[in-house]
């Protein structure tokens, strides 16, 4: 089957209409990555790590992600539901919860290959590895505009909570990029 972003993404609207918004999206998201070299067409190849917007609204945020290879975000949260979906690559995520003291503790793994799919809640916070020297492929959904959205990331050694900051989110990538291409020149 050919894959559609236009046809995608009105099915994602859709869902996001449900009663139970979340796992509707998902199952849409998982539709879509059941396929994951339809996608691979359609979405070409992956030649840069970048995060672009598919669809930005007040009650969702679509993006494409490709992740460079080796980046590790540190863990954060979102405030919102989310749900993972892979189609190239590997995404390795670790979860942390909250605790009384203030910081946070690890709280288990899952790696995503192509096919995958994962529910986020509100509370989640995790943090991200791309294990491999390729990129990984995701689409992530938001049930919110992640962009304007209050929230935190955190030292993973220290716990030390700070305001999420896109520009180091940018740079990090920048960097990984370069790294990439300095590998394969
Ligand atoms: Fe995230």
């Amino acid at each position: 089957m050919k894959f559609s972003a236009d046809s995608f993404l009105s099915d994602i609207h859709a869902a996001n209409a449900d009663a139970s918004p979340r796992h509707a999206v998902c199952e849409v998201v998982a539709r879509a990555v059941s396929e994951p070299e339809a996608m691979a067409r359609a979405f070409g190849p992956l030649t840069h790590g970048h995060s672009t917007v598919l669809h930005r609204s007040s009650d969702l945020l679509v993006l494409h992600i490709v992740w460079p290879p080796e980046i590790h975000v540190e863990p954060h949260e979102h405030n919102l539901w989310a749900v993972m979906g892979i189609y190239r690559g590997i995404e390795d995520n670790t979860f942390y919860r909250r605790t009384d003291e203030g910081g946070i503790a690890r709280e288990g793994t899952a790696r995503l290959e192509p096919r995958d799919t994962r529910i986020m809640g509100e509370e989640a916070i995790h943090a991200v590895d791309i294990p491999t020297l390729a990129p990984t492929g995701a689409i992530h959904v938001y049930g919110g505009d992640l962009f304007t959205v209050a929230r935190s990331e955190f030292d993973s050694a220290t716990s030390e909570e700070r305001p999420f900051d896109w520009e180091k989110s940018e740079r990090e990538f920048a960097e990984m990029n370069a790294r990439w291409e300095a590998r394969t020149g």
